[in-house]
């Protein structure tokens, strides 16, 4: 059999395919990434401390990941879906009682389009909050605001085509946001939705937006992203501190010099984005592992866990299906997608202009702008200098915030007041005299713009939360473990 296996990979037939041997040296591992289509955005060897879970949890490669699936499980979507009022809920029908596994498809579909928006919204989050927007990264930060957009709107334009009372209404909410940008908000609403009313014009448009412009956008942006990520000198990675072994005291196996002798060992990896401590060791002489299999085989294993994970919740779960859209019918409460309802939950303190388009484009364009700014870069700078002038300072402005959020406001924002003073609190403790343990030290060295973020991802998910689950009918506030959850 083994004989067989060689004489194959020998065969003039299989090497008009692949041009290299069988992995087992490391000029033909080097060779299996540099000549695959699929595995030549990979380096042919990288950092060992780029590829330790904790770095990126793989939270971009499995956005990645969640991409394809939906791309494939939507191609076979397409095969049964019309996009016209009078067949898509009938065809949401067939998926469960017509096609053969259609409804595991249909769930698959939609339970993988809620992963993709919540890992990528933790891996936007996580970049952030580890340092990794700086120079010369700011671009593809920039990028990536961009793919999540991307992503909100595919998953949002999806919502319409079931052409039930849930998808109908979830977007009856979002487009009564886009309505209110002043000025242009009347004619974007008409051109997404071909009309003045969700309608045939409007389902033929998400249709086309979801299956066809968003998806072709995705895939061109994340290629944008995967090679600005190597040209930006690989994943982001802290100082190396003095003398420390990277290797944690263990041989890496294929990191020896000159192992096998291939061409591609003798090549000096130039790594121009690594900050070095001084005294530190040349970042050009840390440990590296061939991609092939240590990268690789740690993204087969992180993929293969979500897809157990996504296809345990399509066979558990049913992807939920209400009636047939009735335009006359409103459903009470009226609740847009998860990710959306943060937003809403604004719409219940502030005119729709104010939650639905001045303050959503705010915080994305302080997100897209916030790498051009090294504003209290130099960490431990924050209370190094006049420390109680800055914590007054600190209070001052948490104070005026707080203002800011009432005014105009029906009542107190208390899903964002509350995160402010919290993490004011946090920022304060920083600057106490702490002796010994962790806390204090991490506490002081974090810089403005992770307090910062901190503030918006914990209001975030406190406005998500509310409007989850503790708002009812006529947007009232209820208690989920006494009146359910709506
Ligand atoms: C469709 C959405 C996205 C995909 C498929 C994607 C994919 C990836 C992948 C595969 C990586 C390599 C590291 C990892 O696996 O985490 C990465 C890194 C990165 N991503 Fe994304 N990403 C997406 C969205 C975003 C968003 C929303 C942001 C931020 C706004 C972002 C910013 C970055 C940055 C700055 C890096 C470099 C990190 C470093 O150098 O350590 N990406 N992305």
């Amino acid at each position: 059999m083994r004989d067989l296996g060689r004489a194959l990979l020998r065969s003039r037939v299989w090497r008009s395919i692949a041009r290299h041997g069988f992995p087992d040296s490391n000029r033909n591992r080097s060779l299996a990434v540099l000549t695959n289509f699929f595995l030549h955005f990979h380096p042919v060897k990288v950092r060992l401390r780029a590829i330790r879970f904790t770095r990126t949890f793989y939270l971009g490669g499995l956005s990645a990941a969640c991409f394809l699936i939906l791309t494939m499980s939507g191609v076979l979507l397409m095969f049964y879906y019309r996009p016209a009022v009078p067949h898509a809920y009938n065809d949401m029908k067939d998926f469960a009682f017509v096609v053969s596994s259609g409804t595991f498809l249909r769930n698959l579909h939609r339970w993988t389009a809620h992963a993709m928006v919540g890992l990528v919204l933790a891996h936007m989050a996580w970049t952030f909050l580890r340092g990794a927007y700086g120079p010369p990264r700011e671009f593809n930060w920039v990028i990536g605001i961009g793919l999540l957009v991307a992503t909100l709107l595919l998953s949002y334009t999806g919502y319409l085509l079931p052409w039930d009372q849930l998808a109908y209404w979830a977007v009856t909410v979002g487009t009564h946001m886009v309505a209110a940008t002043p000025l242009v908000g009347p004619e974007i609403e008409l051109l997404l939705l071909g009309g003045h009313s969700i309608n045939d014009n409007a389902l033929v448009r998400f249709y086309v937006l979801h299956c066809v412009v968003l998806p072709m956008t995705l895939a061109l942006g994340v290629g944008l992203h995967i090679w600005r990520l190597r040209k930006d000198g690989g994943l982001h990675l802290p100082a190396l501190p003095m003398g420390e072994d990277t290797n944690h005291g263990q041989d890496v196996p294929g990191s020896e010099e000159g192992a096998e002798g291939s061409p591609t060992d003798s090549v000096r990896l130039v790594i121009p984005n690594v900050e070095v401590a001084d005294g530190a060791p040349d970042p050009g002489d840390e440990p590296m592992v061939m991609t092939f299999p240590h990268l690789l085989l740690r993204e087969v294993v992180a993929f293969l866990a979500l897809a157990v994970l996504l296809v345990c919740a399509s066979l558990a779960f049913d992807a939920p299906l209400e009636g047939i859209a009735d335009p006359a019918r409103t459903p009470n409460p009226a609740k847009a997608p998860w990710y959306f309802l943060g937003l809403q939950e604004l719409l219940r303190y502030y005119a729709p202009v104010v939650a639905g388009v001045l303050l959503p484009s705010l915080c994305i364009v302080a997100l897209a702008v916030v790498p051009y700014f090294r504003v209290n870069i130099e960490r431990p700078a924050l209370w190094q200098v006049a420390p109680l002038r800055r914590l007054a300072l600190l209070w001052l402005a948490i104070a005026v915030l707080t203002g800011v959020f009432r005014v105009g406001a029906t009542g107190i924002v208390w899903s964002i007041v509350v995160p402010l003073w919290l993490v004011g609190a946090a920022m304060s403790a920083g600057a106490l005299p702490w002796r010994g343990g962790r806390l204090g030290p991490w506490l002081r060295t974090r810089s403005l713009p992770f307090w910062i973020f901190t503030w918006f991802l914990l209001s975030a998910i406190a406005l998500t939360v509310v409007g989850a689950l503790f708002r009812g009918p006529s947007w009232r506030f209820t208690l989920p473990w006494r009146d359910g959850i709506y």
